[in-house]
């Protein structure tokens, strides 16, 4: 249903604009790539107020398939997430194409996600089905941090002195060429983790060890969320730690001074919706 109707009509702002798209909403089937965190509970209770019905993909032992019995959602989908990114891919995808079979649900009519992490496969699968969502290559550059400010200095927009870091030998000229204090990062991380300021050379083999076993210690159930876990045997998974985890970090030069994020929905080249929220003084 969506898809017939003419992008304009869904993305002028105004009320007579806004009730059309709540009421194409109503009776809509959005499949959500892995349910977040047990909070975003509101997320889904407000989808069923607006008459979404809510198809959640997530590990079997998820905490949102008992969503259905509470007739939030519509319909779970479990998917093991410790596997492959490209079989969790084609899992996703099959049971994403059966739906059109399934009187409780009818073909999606969008994919998408609220989870950092998963933004890479829902836009995969958003595209294999022809439904709207962010081509997966820009998807590709924001997730990583190393190829967004090359991207952005390659367009002539400011940057500040960087470098990707794959291995310990790379130190020495990584301190050279950002200088201090600087900041040390995962290229993919998210919500600061192993995000680390660095104040000298000195300091700079010992955070980028601390940094790298933070993500060593972390189990990535691909295509989904990053979990901690207490027993190093169970960590890995029988999965080999080297080929999930992107232990790939980048150095680049400390900012103070007021921090300020501005998030932007973009649809079809233009901005759509933009808020911009004060963060406060960098630590
Ligand atoms: N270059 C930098 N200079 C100063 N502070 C930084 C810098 N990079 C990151 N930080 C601090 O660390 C936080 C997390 O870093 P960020 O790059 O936003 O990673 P994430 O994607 O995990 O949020 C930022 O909100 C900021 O406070
Ligand atoms: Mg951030």
């Amino acid at each position: 249903m969506l898809r017939r109707i003419p992008s304009e009509a869904l993305s002028h702002a105004g009320p007579e604009e806004q009730e059309l798209r709540c009421k194409l909403l109503r009776g809509a089937t959005i499949v959500f790539f892995s349910a977040g965190y047990p909070r975003k509970k509101f997320i889904y209770r407000k989808a069923a107020k607006m008459g979404v019905k809510a198809v959640i993909i997530d590990t079997p032992d998820s905490w949102a398939k008992s969503l259905v019995e509470e007739q939030v959602i519509a319909k779970f989908i479990p998917v093991d997430m410790g596997m492959d990114a490209e079989s969790v891919f084609n899992s996703a995808l099959a049971a994403i194409k059966e739906l059109s079979a399934d009187e409780a649900t009818g073909p999606a009519d969008g994919i998408c996600t609220f989870l950092e992490q998963s933004l890479e496969m829902a836009s995969r699968l958003a595209e294999a089905t022809g439904l709207p969502g962010p081509k997966p290559e820009a998807v590709d550059i924001a997730r990583n941090k190393h190829l967004t400010r090359k991207v952005m200095a390659d367009a002539g927009l400011p940057s500040i002195a960087n470098m990707l870091i794959e291995n310990e030998s790379q130190l020495e000229e990584a301190a050279r060429k950002v200088g201090f204090p600087s900041v040390l990062k995962p290229v993919g991380g998210f919500a600061s983790l192993g995000v680390q300021k660095v104040n000298n050379e000195a300091e700079l083999l010992s955070v980028y060890r601390e940094v790298v076993s933070v993500l060593r210690g972390l189990v990535v159930s691909e295509g989904s969320a990053l979990r901690s876990s207490a027993a190093p045997d169970e960590r890995t998974n029988g999965v080999d730690l080297d080929k999930v985890i992107d232990t790939t970090v980048m150095l680049e030069e400390y900012l103070d001074g007021d921090e300020v994020d501005i998030d932007i929905v973009m649809s079809n080249g233009e901005a759509r919706y933009i808020t911009v929220s004060d963060n406060g003084p960098t630590h």
